[in-house]
């Protein structure tokens, strides 16, 4: 399988050498060809050369995808890419959920050496279109017909105004509870679907020397159980007015006070002091039971399969309790950045080439997510993936946007959230009612200030 290219190629060198064969190839293409003779047939076959060797233009693409999984992913879509001629040229920049690619993007744009292509997940696109950082995909769109193709969800999140200005990758659904099949067999356990359910299970885990719930204390991760038990506690709606309208009373509300309450008492069955652990080390964790349980976005179903588990058969994949109607979501995109006109063609083929039927299927397989389309192949899917994706396309009421990946609120609310849900989680001292306070005061919008 083809690799994508380390960070090292220097940029502008592989791109004016691209052009520099373009311009070439015109060059010969001009020349006034001669009637006969052999030097007209060796001129021929020059040309005919040209036009037949393709010009290899290259994409530098920013994103965070860094575990085994998304480095298969990765991989398919540099050799579907590499297929079409353009080349995939790899900046990662590690940390999940991205926070780090998201501060070294905008460094970039800043000092003017953006790339060509980012990983620009959730609404902050809307931002960036209207800065007119972005290209506008609307010819890509019109000409593969995403207006028809795509769940309706989907292409309004991809045409935050006039224009569409990013390719979908996939969908996640981020209030998952996994569990270890072998694990919960042996000890006589089924699948937990209500909150007493776990908490049985969890007690007979722990009682059995296993951790009952794999649980990492980076700021994400914390956060990202924490906006699932706010889902269980108050539903969809809820959900919205607190994290995407940042109504004022909601931050007040006691539902607030009692997911924190929640996850605070959730770590008890972490294994104590919790560790700062990469998601995909928990995954790890689960895989080889020492942990019971996992709550985590479906990229953990990816990271599964890449360490050989089938993930019907050896791991369960459930709603977090209290959760089954609604599906947390978040969406992988591609954005093309606007100040590489020259680049324009072959920002457009990756753009064409993410939302084929075919590359869905396999890239989704890979990477844990689901197809962005409205009629997927159904079959290739496992038994968790058809239920992630039956749901959000039949239910539109029951898709929630991520507060945590970036689909319900600004860049920096979300930053300054996730911070004060860590802090209390990790200093038993901060109280439940402070914590809601302060979560209030970085929720106001300008009209409350
Ligand atoms: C999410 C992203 C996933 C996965 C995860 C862990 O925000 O959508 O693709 O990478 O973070 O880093």
């Amino acid at each position: 399988m083809a690799k994508a290219t380390t960070g090292n190629v220097p940029r502008e060198t592989s791109a004016r050498g691209g052009r520099l064969l373009a311009a070439l190839a015109l060059a010969v293409l001009a020349l006034p060809v001669a009637a006969s003779g052999p030097d007209a047939k060796a001129k021929a076959e020059a040309e005919a050369k040209a036009e037949a060797k393709p010009v290899t233009e290259s994409l530098q693409v920013l994103h965070w995808w860094q575990s085994a999984s998304e480095r298969r992913a990765v991989d398919l879509l540099a050799e579907r890419l590499g297929q079409q001629h353009v080349q995939w040229r790899d900046a990662m920049v590690p940390g999940g959920s991205g926070i780090g690619a998201g501060i070294v993007l905008r460094s970039r744009v800043l000092a003017k050496d953006a790339p060509e292509v980012a990983q620009l997940n959730g609404i902050v696109i809307r931002d960036w279109a209207n800065l007119g950082l972005l290209a506008d995909l609307d010819q890509v769109a019109a000409r593969g017909d995403w207006e028809r193709q795509l769940l309706p969800g989907i292409a309004a999140l991809i045409r935050p105004g006039q224009h569409v200005v990013a390719a979908p990758l996939g969908i996640h659904r981020i209030n998952i509870l996994f569990h270890n099949r072998a694990l919960f067999a042996r000890h006589g356990l089924s699948a937990p679907v209500t909150w007493p359910d776990f908490e049985r299970a969890a007690a007979v885990l722990a009682r059995a020397g296993v951790t009952p719930l794999a649980q990492s204390s980076e700021p994400w991760q914390v956060a990202t159980l924490f906006e699932t038990l706010v889902l269980a506690e108050g539903g969809a709606a809820y959900f919205r007015q607190l994290f995407q309208q940042r109504e004022p009373a909601a931050f007040a509300d006691p539902r607030l006070g009692r997911a924190l309450t929640h996850l605070r008492g959730l770590k008890k069955w972490m294994g104590a002091p919790v560790r700062e652990l990469s998601w995909a080390e928990e995954v790890r964790q689960l895989a080889d039971g020492s942990a019971g349980m996992l709550v985590m976005g479906d990229w953990a179903k990816g990271e599964l399969n890449a360490m050989g588990l089938h993930s019907d058969r050896d791991i369960g994949c459930g709603a977090v309790p209290g959760t089954a109607a609604f599906h947390l979501y978040n969406v992988d995109m591609l954005s093309m950045l606007a100040e590489r006109p020259a680049q324009r063609a072959s920002q457009e083929t990756l753009a064409a080439m993410v939302v084929q039927p075919a590359l869905q299927r396999d890239y989704s397989r890979v990477k844990g997510s689901v197809p962005v389309l409205r009629a997927p192949d159904l079959a290739a899917m496992d038994a968790c993936a058809r239920a992630s994706w039956t749901l959000f396309a039949t239910s539109p009421a029951g898709q929630v946007p991520s507060m945590v990946h970036r689909m319900a609120t600004d860049e920096t609310a979300r930053d300054a959230m996730v911070a004060e849900l860590h802090r209390f989680f990790l200093n038993e001292r901060v109280s439940v009612a402070d914590t809601q306070r302060r979560l209030g005061v970085i929720g106001r919008r300008p009209q409350d200030r």
